[in-house]
């Protein structure tokens, strides 16, 4: 019975700092929250990448999507140094507001009334993360296995 007392003691006194520690509310974050990190980011964005864009940008951003034949303009390949070089603000912005709005073809849907500024963002960071395909693994018929 002792023990159970000294256990319901212990827990209480956790369960009060616990509380107070709740309510530094001044008190800085003293970590990410993991829809903070990056990660977590490139993974979202990849997602909405392949639902809203692979079929004209292509699976790896080489602009090769399977709609891409059909366009007046191709759309540009995000492995290209020159893209790489632009800044996040500004892929964000030809996102948001498509070829019409950032002085391109206007091939180039804008997302800006569709999707939140959020899930623009995302899709920012991931294309700009996008790493070009592993050519040998890609190719690997399993000939080294034998
Ligand atoms: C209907 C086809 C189509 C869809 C869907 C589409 N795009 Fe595009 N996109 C284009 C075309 C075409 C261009 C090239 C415009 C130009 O160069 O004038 C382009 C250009 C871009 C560029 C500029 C590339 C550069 O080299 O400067 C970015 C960034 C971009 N698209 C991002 C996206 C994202 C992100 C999505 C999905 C949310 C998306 N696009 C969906 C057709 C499309």
């Amino acid at each position: 019975m002792k023990i159970i007392l000294i256990w319901a003691a212990m827990l209480l006194f956790a369960a009060g700092s616990v509380l107070a520690g709740g309510n530094g509310a001044q008190q800085e974050k003293p970590y990410l929250s993991f829809k903070e990190i990056p990660e977590f980011r490139i993974q979202r964005g990849e997602v909405l990448y392949k639902r809203y864009c692979l079929f004209c940008h292509g699976e790896y951003g080489a602009g090769d999507g399977m709609n891409a034949y059909t366009l007046p303009t191709k759309p540009g390949n995000f492995l290209d140094d020159d893209f790489r070089q632009e800044t996040t603000q500004a892929v964000q912005e030809i996102i948001a507001e498509g070829g019409e709005g950032s002085g391109r073809d206007k091939a180039m849907p804008a997302f800006g009334n569709t999707l939140p500024s959020k899930n623009i963002n995302d899709l920012a960071t991931y294309i700009q993360s996008i790493k070009p395909p592993d050519t040998a693994a890609d190719t690997d018929d399993g000939d080294d296995l034998l």
